[in-house]
């Protein structure tokens, strides 16, 4: 059953955030690597292209339910950001409001009863759980580091060493080929 209209719309939109938020984290990094914080920065660009994942993903439900993707204006993001924590406070509120649109997402399904898009949607509850915890780890960190410049530093070692998740790889290229 081709997806409804309504339902596609709702998708579009969630492309349009998931990409925002890829471009928020690349804002992000560059703010971070301008800082002397690569490590920082590394983890905002793996966050860069975890985002633009996410939004393939919905790409790719779209075109397989026969539907279609319409790409829209990215809006700019901040480019820099008070402190350390600041960001990371950014990146929470960001990661909520984003758990907060995947329910409506869930909520829309059920409504509609396209229980492919609500089996779908589950994959992101889930992810969304892992990404506010991840980034609510790394804020209660700088808090409690404060002005210790030296623990900054080796956290920032800490988190130079993330890679790209295998499991997030396949979903850019998930696309069946012919
Ligand atoms: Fe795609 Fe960070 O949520």
């Amino acid at each position: 059953m081709s997806i409804k209209k309504e339902m596609q719309d709702a998708i579009n939109d969630q492309i349009n955030a998931e990409m925002f938020s890829a471009y928020l984290y690349l804002s992000m990094g560059s703010w971070f690597e301008d800082e002397d914080l690569p490590g920082f920065g590394n983890w905002m660009r793996c966050q860069y292209m975890e985002e633009t994942m996410h939004a393939m993903k919905f790409f790719n439900f779209l075109n397989e339910r026969g539907g279609r993707a319409e790409l829209k204006a990215i809006e700019g993001p901040d480019i820099s950001w008070k402190s350390y924590k600041e960001a990371f406070a950014a990146v929470v509120a960001h990661e909520e409001y984003i758990s907060e649109r995947i329910n409506k997402l869930v909520t829309l399904s059920r409504k509609l009863e396209d229980y492919a898009a609500e089996s779908f949607l589950m994959w992101f509850v889930d992810e969304q759980v892992e990404e506010e915890d991840e980034a609510n780890k790394i804020l209660a960190k700088l808090k409690r580091l404060k002005e210790d410049s030296n623990g900054l530093l080796r956290f920032d070692g800490e988190l130079a060493g993330r890679v790209l998740a295998p499991a997030a790889v396949p979903t850019i290229l998930d696309q069946p080929v012919v």
